[in-house]
């Protein structure tokens, strides 16, 4: 069996074989010239403590974006592996699901893996770590006060009656399981509490909108015997009454949540639960 190819004409050659003639295009594989270089500079703050005498200082990395992914977090591995292996920053899931990423990206908070670079290379990009945070190293910052004021509110479902815990399912009507919609996805990135001003002067006492938001999620769970219990532990006028309302927390959510939201049913609820309890005293 013979088979015989002939180019026709640029990009289209004609096989013959038994008989057959078959016509085919193919793609020009001709190496194309190499793009202009895009170099990009960013801007990156750094502050390492255990380099003695150290004071956090802003360096300038330049990265050529026709050889990067198309977001900041990329950036940031490329001048990690490639560049300066001494940059530190967290990072695990790169798909906005960890919420390990969360810094100061051109003034907003966000995570830098959903966060696309600016790819006009005459504006350097600028990266903080997240605002008014202690800073363990870089762009790392000290989420020990986050994390305990997280679970200083319970964030599980609880039960008055324990004996039953474990023995069947807590069921949930379809209606009631929607109104979590917009609230369970959170990924307590942080990147609202560090955004709201009240946070940042008093984030010792104020708990802060992502902290409150999960509050709110697991006061509003039909399964949850707490709900009272839950908001009489907020009647202090620092941990739930702190927020002014200002909404920067919502505007900045990389998840398109809306903690500003939940903090004003939170406070709603308690208004009634204030009355409650004044009208049984
Ligand atoms: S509400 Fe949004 S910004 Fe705040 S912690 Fe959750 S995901 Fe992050
Ligand atoms: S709405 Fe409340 S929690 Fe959100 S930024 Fe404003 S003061 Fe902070
Ligand atoms: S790497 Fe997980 S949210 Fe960005």
């Amino acid at each position: 069996m013979s088979v015989v190819c002939v180019t026709l004409s640029r990009n289209v050659l004609a096989i013959r074989n038994s008989g057959m003639m078959v016509m085919v295009r193919y793609a020009q594989t001709a190496a194309a010239p190499a793009p202009e270089p895009k170099i990009k500079k960013f801007q990156i703050y750094r502050w390492d403590p255990d380099s003695a005498g150290d004071k956090p200082r802003m360096q300038t990395y330049e990265i050529d974006l026709n050889s990067c992914g198309p977001m900041v977090l990329d950036a940031l591995i490329k001048i990690k592996n490639e560049i300066d292996p001494t940059l530190t920053f967290r990072r695990s899931c790169r798909e906005g699901i960890c919420g390990s990423c969360a810094m100061n990206i051109n003034g907003g908070n966000t995570l830098a893996c959903l966060n696309k670079i600016d790819t006009n290379i005459n504006k350097p990009t600028k990266i903080y770590p997240l605002p008014h945070m202690y800073v363990v190293k870089d762009l790392v910052p000290d989420m020990s006060n986050f994390y305990a004021q997280y679970k200083s509110i319970e964030p599980y479902l609880k039960k008055k009656d324990e004996a039953q815990e474990g023995k069947e399912q807590y069921f949930q009507s379809v209606e009631d399981r929607q109104k979590l919609d917009g609230l369970y996805e959170c990924i307590l990135c942080a990147c609202c509490s560090t955004s709201c001003p009240s946070y940042w002067w008093n984030g010792d006492k104020y708990l802060g909108p992502a902290v409150l938001m999960q509050a709110y999620r697991w006061m509003i769970d039909s399964r949850d015997e707490f709900t009272e219990e839950r908001l009489s532990k907020l009647q202090d006028p620092f941990s739930l009454y702190r927020c002014h309302t200002i909404m920067n927390c919502t505007k900045t959510c990389p998840k398109g949540l809306n903690p500003g939201k939940a903090i004003a049913e939170i406070k709603k609820m308690m208004a009634t639960y204030k009355e409650k309890k004044a009208a049984a005293s």
